[in-house]
């Protein structure tokens, strides 16, 4: 490589709030990483789109990602940019080139992470890709491989963690703690990957391919995010000691994995309840270990660059004993495929529904004939006046339909017994085709 082992070069695609974050934290603690791998990594380059912009960086710039792809005396390419196609073919020009690839990109791993794995012959390191400064790739692939993983339920997105928060905590509307989110560095790029679930699809599918060696694509799981999540649904939730969070969740059921992302009432004794803001947490359950928690903060440029180091300083450890790039078992997925995914429709929930309707004499019947066709049964009923002109806001448990007021409309909020998904989603065809329900049901699951 022409240059002393106990360098080890990288270049850095993508200067911004991670990227940034971690030529800081290299200079920062320069003499710690040093000892701790006995190797100096050094930032040769950085990458940016656009190099007129005023930014505190002290390295050398450049808007020409060659400069770094065919620079060889770069070992390692950095890639913080974000997107998936382009990082997907710097990652693959990286690996062709010889030099190891570490990554915080989780969208370009949920679509390419088998094809990278398949021709890496340096090591790939993505710790930072999963629940920012959060360890979970490494206690996955290290720390539990003794285990056969059960189930995961995580809180796996800070921008969707910190907006549910806002609205349940503080009152926020939801387009006010989406701008906070975004002043703090947290949402992506293009925030609908937070608010709409697929950022937290795109994680849950790189831990599913450590624990479970899952192939499949984002488009292949269901998801939902918490755009619909409305303030009556929180106080529904609080009212009967639920909260409600994006959770991503894998379960085995015997050779099936069951795959899902959505805003989910849990009980607001679990330890998930009490994980509020930026911050993300992970339950894992194993044969062996029974259940584990890893909890911090998911998003923010020092927590994710703490876990690009990490990798960094991984590859910087092995590079010092072996004085090469090892093709390393960094990656850890899984590689052949021995479960399926369980399709959607089987999946099974309790679910909690919300349907806006007219409120006048059999509409409420009309309604329960629905849930009851499908074998759906409820086990709690509220319903809440729309526009009342006498009525306390608050929602009041009934007992009988025929005490209501008269308002205009009303919102009916209920919980179910379990049910499949395909039971659900016909009750709500069913119910949108009534004349007197105003708008497609909102369903939100509950996991206990
Ligand atoms: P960011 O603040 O938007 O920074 C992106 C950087 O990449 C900027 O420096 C930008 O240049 C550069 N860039 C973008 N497109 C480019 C192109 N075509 N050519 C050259 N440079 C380009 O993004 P970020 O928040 O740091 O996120 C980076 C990655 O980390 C993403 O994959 C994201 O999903 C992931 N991630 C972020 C967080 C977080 O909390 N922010 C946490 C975990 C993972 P300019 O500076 O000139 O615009
Ligand atoms: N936008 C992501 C989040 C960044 O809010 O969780 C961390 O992956």
């Amino acid at each position: 490589m022409g240059k002393p082992a106990r360098e080890l070069h990288i270049g850095i695609i993508g200067i911004g709030v991670v990227g940034s974050s971690v030529v800081e934290i290299l200079q920062k603690n320069r003499e710690l990483i040093t000892a701790r791998t006995g190797v100096e990594i050094i930032v040769k380059r950085g990458v940016v789109r656009d190099l007129n912009k005023a930014r505190a960086c002290t390295i050398p710039l450049t808007d020409n990602v060659d400069e770094v792809l065919y620079d060889e005396s770069i070992d390692v390419v950095v890639e913080l940019m974000g997107g998936r196609e382009l990082p997907y073919q710097i990652a693959k020009t990286a690996l062709a080139q010889g030099k190891a690839f570490v990554t915080a990109n989780k969208a370009m791993l949920a679509y390419h992470r088998y094809e990278l794995a398949s021709m890496a012959k340096t090591p790939i390191g993505f710790e930072a890709s999963v629940c920012g400064g959060i360890p979970i790739i490494n206690a996955l692939k290290v720390g539990l491989s003794a285990n056969e993983i059960l189930a995961i339920r995580g809180i796996l997105n800070g921008t969707s963690n910190y907006i549910l928060t806002k609205m349940a905590q503080d009152g926020w509307d939801f387009a006010q703690a989406l701008q906070q989110a975004q002043n703090l560095g947290y949402a992506e790029a293009n925030p609908s990957l937070d608010i709409d679930g697929y950022d937290a699809a795109h994680k849950l599918l790189i831990l599913a391919s450590i624990a479970y060696g899952i192939k499949a694509a984002p488009e292949e799981i269901l998801v939902e995010g918490i755009s619909e999540v409305a303030p009556e649904d929180i106080e529904f939730a609080k009212e009967f000691g639920y909260c409600i969070k994006l959770l991503g969740i894998a379960k085995k059921h015997g050779n099936e994995i069951e795959l899902r992302v959505h805003p989910t009432m849990i009980d607001e004794e679990k330890l998930l309840a009490d994980v509020d803001g930026v911050m993300n947490a992970v339950s894992v359950v194993g044969d062996c270990t029974g259940e584990s928690v890893y909890y911090g903060a998911g998003a923010g440029g020092n927590p994710t660059a703490s876990s690009v180091i990490s990798d960094l300083i991984a590859i910087a450890r092995s590079y010092h004993i072996s004085q090469s790039l090892q093709p390393s078992a960094m990656l850890g997925f899984i590689t052949e495929q021995q479960y399926s995914i369980t399709p959607k429709e089987q999946i099974k929930s309790k679910y909690y529904m919300r349907i806006l309707a007219d409120d006048k004499h059999g509409v409420l019947e009309k309604i329960t004939a629905i849930l009851s066709k499908n074998a759906i049964s409820i086990s709690t009923f509220l319903q809440k006046p729309q526009k009342p002109a006498h009525t306390d806001s608050t929602p009041s448990q009934i007992s009988s339909i025929g005490g209501l007021n008269q308002p205009e409309c009303a919102k009916i909020l209920l919980a179910t017994h379990e049910t499949s998904e395909l039971a659900i989603q016909n009750a709500i065809k069913g119910l949108q085709a009534l004349e007197s329900v105003r708008q497609r049901p909102v369903i939100i699951r509950i996991e206990e």
